[in-house]
């Protein structure tokens, strides 16, 4: 389900008051029906997780993770935790900064942030129902395209006094 733009607080708004279900056992098995819906940090960790599973795993994405994320992983998935937190529940608790985390990153192309986005979004349509995972995944494309403007768009200025 594709969503427009005045849909989208709509979407909030029932993700707010939509009553929880019970996601005690967070673990959804791999081709299985069931779709979280609701957004609470349970959620979130789950997604965390099972994202970085996949970049792990993939052949353009790991090596960059793999050169800036040396041994545990523990520290990186505890602050995806806190960003996502931050962004879709606005409870502040990330306090970094993204642009200068990634500016560090000396193999960063713009092409990669296709993957990351496809990635991020099979991720989502697995574990939320389908309001719920398009949610995510405008927030994911907007961020990043900031952040690829931020990193990549260099506007060819006329040197100044001319
Ligand atoms: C080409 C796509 C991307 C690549 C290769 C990439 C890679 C990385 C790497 C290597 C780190 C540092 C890991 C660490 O030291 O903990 C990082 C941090 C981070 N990334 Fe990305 N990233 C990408 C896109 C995105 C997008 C689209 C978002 C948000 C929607 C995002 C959010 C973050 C955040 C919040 C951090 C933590 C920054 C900090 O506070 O240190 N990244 N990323």
């Amino acid at each position: 389900m594709k969503l427009g733009w005045n849909e989208v607080s709509v979407v909030e708004h029932m993700v707010n008051i939509h009553p929880a279900r019970d996601v005690s056992s967070l673990c959804i098995p791999t081709g299985s029906d069931v779709r979280l819906t609701r957004i609470d940090e349970d959620a979130i960790r789950l997604l965390v997780d099972s994202f970085y599973d996949k970049v792990r795993a993939d052949a353009e994405l790991s090596p960059i993770f793999a050169e800036a994320v040396r041994g545990d992983w523990e520290p990186h998935l505890a602050k995806m935790r806190d960003f996502w937190s931050s962004v879709m529940l606005t409870t502040g608790r990330y306090k970094g900064n993204p642009v200068a985390a990634h500016l560090d990153i000396e193999r960063m192309k713009a092409p990669l942030f296709d993957r990351w986005l496809e990635l991020f979004g099979d991720t989502c349509t697995e574990l939320f129902d389908a309001g719920i995972a398009e949610l995510f995944r405008i927030k994911a494309t907007r961020i990043a395209e900031s952040l690829k403007l931020t990193l990549f768009y260099r506007p060819k200025r006329p040197p100044i006094g001319r």
